[in-house]
């Protein structure tokens, strides 16, 4: 196969008519921003199909992927089981705007996975979840304020669209972060009140909290900071965080829209031992379909019953999602553990290759991961804790790197703060695959 960039250009005549097509009809040629050009280079591959752990694009090119749809992706794509189900239930009907057995089915299925989950409402997104989650935070506790942490993503929501991936030039000291929405048409008013603290730091969150509590509904956080790659959390600093929030009468979210069903059976909350007020998830838990859940303690949850805070949608708990849920979570919680175990397995092989790679070529990188999530920084760095050092890693050699790898047809996301997912369709194979790509691409960006 040629390799070259101009090799791929010759490749994908279909991707680059339909790239000039998208631009006459959608902004930017896309429905989501990290889909398009100016992130691929000179324009994305379009996907025809996809099945296991590949994706096929219109013009047949094969690519073994390692984005899995940003997350949801955990059993594989076109999972047979997945696809029987979504199937069978659009025979049933697409929606009916009623109750249905399959919201009970998953909502008992969904309650005994989640350690924290006594009562569970779903929704069509994680940009939702998080929404309701803080709205239920704020009418609970009767208190206005929340507070996030810089380079953490909750959704499209204007009150969490701060500070996400802040310029470091206006984003103010570490001690001190300023709080800075993402582009323009979020007025102040709808931010007003989200503070703004530094991930992976207990003693200023903890003094943020205490100062503020008599304000504060809730502290909202990613387990791990997956929308900056893969940063983990410190030891202990995630148990600390639970507990300043405990001891100041704040409510603890944690934001599993990316880790729930996918670090354990349980989430992070399993994985970690943790025990937050209420959870947020999406992503894994429908395989691909749009669906997402907000759920945690009964007194809290409680509140949403007779609308005293205020939870509603159309498409909540739409029919064909829930089926596609039903038919994971079962393939989840069925697999006794084995599931997790070979992903953290095939995760271990593809970390270690890596980081195998980076020293026999002597190139200044740095691989972070855990289970089947990780992520790769070409930096000097010996770790990267924080937005502020993940944003210092050098971002332009990663996309030339992850371009050399879907040139050698591994698709691997190039902007640096998305991160590499394995699936259970994924094999040793397909690992040494991915490592004899990336063996070609380092050579390539050295
Ligand atoms: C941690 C986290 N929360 C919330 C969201 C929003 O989810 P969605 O894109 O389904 O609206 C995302 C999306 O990537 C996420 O990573």
């Amino acid at each position: 196969m040629d390799t070259t960039a101009a090799g791929w250009i010759d490749r994908t005549g279909g991707s680059r008519q339909l790239a000039e097509r998208a631009r006459q009809v959608l902004p930017g040629g896309v429905s989501s921003p990290v889909r398009g050009t100016g992130v691929f280079d000179p324009y994305p591959f379009y996907v025809d199909r996809a099945d296991g752990a590949f994706l096929f694009d219109v013009d047949n090119n094969r690519y073994l992927d390692t984005v899995m749809a940003f997350g949801p992706v955990l059993l594989g794509h076109a999972h047979p089981a997945v696809t029987a189900a979504v199937i069978e239930q659009a025979g049933r009907g697409l929606l009916y705007g009623t109750c249905l057995p399959l919201e009970v089915e998953v909502g008992e299925l969904f309650c005994r996975m989640v350690p924290t989950a006594d009562l569970v409402r779903f929704v069509p997104s994680g940009t939702e979840a998080t929404m309701h989650a803080i709205r239920l935070a704020r009418g609970y506790t009767g208190k206005p304020g929340i507070l996030k942490f810089e380079g953490h993503y909750h959704g499209n929501h204007d009150q969490v669209l701060v500070s996400v991936t802040p310029p470091l030039d206006v984003a103010g000291t570490e001690r001190s972060p300023v709080r800075i929405p993402v582009g323009s048409g979020i007025p102040h008013a709808h931010y007003r009140h989200t503070m703004v603290a530094i991930w992976n730091d207990l003693e200023a969150v903890a003094r943020m909290v205490r100062r503020h509590a008599h304000e504060l509904a809730a502290v909202i956080t990613e387990p791990i900071m997956a929308n900056k790659g893969f940063v983990g959390p410190e030891p202990g600093y995630l148990r600390g965080l639970e507990q300043v929030c405990r001891e100041n009468e704040v409510l603890f979210i944690l934001d599993e829209v990316i880790t729930g069903f996918r670090l354990a059976p349980g989430g992070a909350q399993e994985a970690f031992g943790l025990a937050p007020d209420l959870s947020t998830f999406a992503k894994a838990m429908g395989n691909g379909a749009p669906l997402g859940a907000f759920a945690g303690r009964r007194e809290i949850m409680a509140l949403l019953e007779g609308g005293e805070v205020r939870h509603a949608g159309t498409y909540n708990a739409a029919p064909l999602c829930l089926a596609a849920a039903r038919a994971t979570l079962t393939e989840l919680a069925g697999s006794e553990g084995a599931l997790y175990a070979r992903l953290d397995h095939l995760g271990r092989r593809l970390i270690g290759g890596l980081r195998g790679l980076i020293d026999e070529l002597a190139v200044p990188a740095i691989v972070q991961g855990q289970g089947s999530m990780l992520q790769l920084y070409f930096t000097a760095d010996d770790q990267i804790r924080s937005y502020r050092e993940a944003m210092r890693s050098d971002r332009v050699r990663f996309a030339a790197f992850a371009h050399e790898m879907i040139h050698r047809g591994v698709f691997v996301h190039p902007d640096v703060f998305e991160h590499w997912f394995l699936s259970a369709a994924h094999s040793e194979e397909d690992v040494d695959e991915i490592l004899n790509a990336a063996e070609g691409s380092l050579r390539a960006v050295r």
